[in-house]
């Protein structure tokens, strides 16, 4: 005769190992981002926690995060802040427009790395670094201060429109080519508070 009590417990002990695998199958919890970084040579994931304070709870910071868009394309005054860190950290290697010095230039439709023309991938490029002299920069700038570099690389462009893969379509309507000598006002109103110091 077959016992009904153990048959039971037998079939309820399989559902619950089973919810156990399941479970254990599951990602750890943590925070929930939509994009994945990777170092733009080695692929190795990249962390946007480590490295310099603050500049991680901006909107544009967390939007960046989920959905890979930069806000800061064309704001004035992130293009103002981009401007002063870019001159800081960037020029003395890309040129003062990013015309390529010791390092490549940015400022065209050639790409070493074709990661680079997408916004996430620019990103990784600055915070992970590349080859060389290209060392990563995730001590001197944090989140916030690349995004903005970005935007003040996209707006010293100088190539074909059809090329600027970062630029949504309206943003191609308005795209007109950096001219040197292009000045954005110290008191550009936008998302970019000036930069202490
Ligand atoms: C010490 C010199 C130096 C500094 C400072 C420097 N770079 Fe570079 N950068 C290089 C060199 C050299 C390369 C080429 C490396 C390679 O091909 O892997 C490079 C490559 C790059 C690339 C890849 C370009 C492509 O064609 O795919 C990007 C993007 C870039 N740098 C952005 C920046 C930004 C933004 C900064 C400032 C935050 C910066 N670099 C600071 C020297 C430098």
């Amino acid at each position: 005769m077959i016992d009904v009590k153990t048959t039971l417990a037998a079939v309820l002990g399989l559902a619950l190992a089973g919810a156990g695998l399941a479970a254990l199958a599951q990602p750890s919890a943590g925070p929930q981002t939509g994009i994945v970084l990777r170092n733009t040579v080695t692929g190795e994931p990249l962390d946007t926690a480590e490295g310099k304070e603050g500049g991680r709870d901006t909107q544009a910071v967390k939007t960046f995060l989920q959905t890979g868009k930069n806000l800061y394309i064309d704001d004035k005054s992130c293009l103002r802040n981009g401007e002063s860190l870019f001159a800081t950290s960037c020029s003395g290697c890309h040129g003062h427009l990013a015309e390529g010095k010791l390092g490549p230039g940015l400022n065209d439709n050639y790409w070493t790395y074709p990661a680079n023309t997408e916004d996430t991938g620019l990103f990784a490029t600055i915070w992970g670094g590349a080859n060389g002299m290209m060392g990563p920069h995730n001590e001197n700038l944090n989140p916030d201060e690349v995004l903005q570099v970005i935007a003040w690389i996209r707006h010293l462009y100088t190539g074909p429109v059809a090329d600027a893969v970062w630029l949504n379509d309206d943003q191609k309507k308005a795209y007109t080519p950096y001219k040197e000598g292009e000045k954005i006002p110290q008191d550009a109103k936008g998302q970019c508070k000036p930069l202490e110091n």
